[in-house]
């Protein structure tokens, strides 16, 4: 595997690796790598014959009373993880590299009513910051297929909307949620919990879980699964943020003939915020 850092150094080795035919796949991420990023390096593995993950602390999306300086930056264990899966090529570009001319004067881009919904409403930068960094990343390693987890669903869901907007090049390829045994999701933000917070977090999946079920068992009264999902969380020691009922494609407010379903939840343990979502079964729909 090689180490980049320039966007120089990228478009030099793409170049070779496109010339010979190669199929190029990008894994972007923040590095501090746990085995949901992993499961989607050796997705991207079985998909393509070239692997690009990106590692890069993005301050575009953090809000000016965010995690931005203590997210944790682990690039020696990220490159070993990275090595022992195979992966081709780093590229951990500095800010200097992604932002030349500083953050402030950086073109953004925006899809606009999608990105202030959900975790857009307490966090109303967050998603220009993501959609302005994944199209500079395409735009740079110019992938076949980039693949992203299915955690973060709103920006999945945003991404695709940018890309089929801008006509950015490459497929999006979504993959499943990688969980604790406990059901917590991965998430690098679970490093901050401390003992108390790491044993009510699963709950944050298991009110998710009751929500489906009541939604799998026919039950459309979407505001009361949602009061009680808020409740639960509530009574475990959480502040919610949102415990949300949504179609599944668009990510509007459900409405009862939606086949396709999906319910979000985004909640704060002491300073921590964890998000989670699971998907409907459609094929129980009533
Ligand atoms: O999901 C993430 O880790 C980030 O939002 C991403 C997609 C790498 C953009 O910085």
């Amino acid at each position: 595997m090689k180490t980049i850092h320039t966007i120089r150094r990228s478009t030099e080795i793409l170049a070779d690796v496109r010339e010979r035919g190669a199929k190029i796949a990008l894994v972007p991420t923040m590095g501090n790598l746990h085995e949901g990023h992993l499961s989607l390096v050796r997705h991207a593995r079985t998909i393509a014959d070239y692997v690009v993950a990106s590692i890069f602390v993005n301050p575009l999306q953090f809000g000016p009373n965010e995690d931005l300086d203590s997210y944790p930056r682990t690039l020696a264990a990220d490159t070993e993880a990275l090595l022992a899966e195979n992966t081709d090529l780093l590229f951990a570009p500095s800010a200097k590299e992604m932002y030349p001319a500083g953050t402030g004067s950086q073109t953004e881009v925006k899809v606009p009513g999608i990105s202030a919904i959900l975790c857009g409403e307490s966090r109303p930068t967050h998603f220009a910051g993501v959609t302005t960094v994944v199209c500079k990343l395409l735009n740079i390693i110019r992938p076949d297929v980039s693949v992203f987890g299915l955690k973060d669903f709103q920006q999945l869901t945003i991404i695709r909307m940018m890309v089929d907007d801008l006509l950015l090049p490459g497929e999006i390829v979504g993959c499943p949620i990688v969980r604790e045994p406990t059901g917590l999701a991965m998430s690098s933000r679970n490093n901050y919990l401390d003992k108390k917070e790491s044993n009510i977090a699963p709950k944050l999946n298991q009110s998710i879980r009751d929500a489906r079920s009541a939604l799998e068992s026919g039950d459309r009264n979407f505001a009361e699964i949602e009061k009680e999902g808020t409740s639960a969380l509530e009574k475990a020691g959480f502040v919610p943020d949102y415990f949300s009922i949504r179609n599944a494609r668009t990510l509007e407010t459900a409405i009862v003939n939606d086949n396709e379903l999906i319910i979000l939840a985004a909640a704060y343990l002491g300073k921590t915020r964890l998000i989670d979502n699971l998907q409907v079964d459609p094929s129980t729909n009533p």
